[in-house]
């Protein structure tokens, strides 16, 4: 097994995943020559029942789970958004949360303007003193997002953002993250995982995972056509 963690330069696509395979301590194969190129910056989605390794796959592709063989290529700073805001806040207020994230070596002006700048990029400007337990579902999973942007990450891999979020904040989130791949500078590259299939509609491209492997990429239009007569309830099952 080999990860690769590079900074992407040029024309360099900002994920490679080659060969991916990955087996559970009970015998239970998540991934078996999983395959997933994302060839550009932008909003890049994941759909698929429950238990075909989604959610797998973004732990292997972050280093929580250590692969049993094959190639991930990805940036250096890349940062994981959990599906609850709650499993990955841990400090009382919005900055010193967002300081914790910080690369070490920033001067105590420059991690202050750090985290202005991360919170303003999110909608949450001034924000820096507010107990967290006072925000919202959807202000807290925005706070995750300053903190991935405040590290440097250059890929947001998201995992189920929005499941357990209202509608209002659901889309507020989508859009976030959408504006936030197609701006200019930086280039970022969000990997975003979903059941709800109108999200689609906001992603460069979209992929199924269906027991372990990922399929080519597909606009996320035609990807909702094919599954919209199939989904009860939950995208690809
Ligand atoms: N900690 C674990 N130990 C053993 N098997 C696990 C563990 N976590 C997940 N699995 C198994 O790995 C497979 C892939 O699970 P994963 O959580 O990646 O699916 P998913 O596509 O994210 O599903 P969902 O849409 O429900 O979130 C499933 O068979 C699941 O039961
Ligand atoms: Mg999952």
């Amino acid at each position: 097994m080999l990860t690769q963690a590079e900074p992407p330069s040029g024309a360099e696509p900002p994920l490679t995943v080659e060969r991916l395979c990955f087996t559970w301590p009970n015998g239970r194969t998540a991934l078996k020559n999983c395959q997933l190129a994302i060839p550009r910056p932008g909003l890049w989605m994941l759909v698929g029942s429950n238990g075909s390794g989604k959610s797998t796959l973004l732990r292997l592709i972050i280093g929580l789970l250590e692969p049993s063989g094959g190639l991930i290529r990805r940036p250096e700073r890349t940062a994981l958004v959990f599906q609850n805001p709650d499993h990955q806040l841990l400090l009382p207020s919005c900055g010193s949360d967002l300081q914790l994230g910080l690369p070490w070596d920033l001067s105590p002006g420059e991690r202050s303007e750090r985290v202005e700048q991360a919170l303003e990029q999110v909608g949450l400007a001034g924000m820096a003193s507010r107990p967290i337990h006072t925000l919202s579902g959807g202000q807290k999973q925005r706070l995750a997002i300053a903190g991935a942007l405040a590290s440097g990450a250059q890929l947001l891999l998201l995992d189920e953002p929005t499941a357990l979020l209202d509608p209002d904040s659901q889309r507020g989130v989508l859009e976030l993250i959408h504006g936030l791949c197609t701006a200019p500078e930086p280039r970022l590259t969000a990997l975003w995982i979903t059941h709800r299939l109108e999200e689609l509609a906001a992603c460069d491209g979209a992929a199924l995972v269906e027991q372990g492997h990922a399929g080519p990429w597909q606009s996320g239009a035609s990807l909702r056509r094919r599954l919209s007569p199939l989904q009860g309830g939950k995208a690809g099952g």
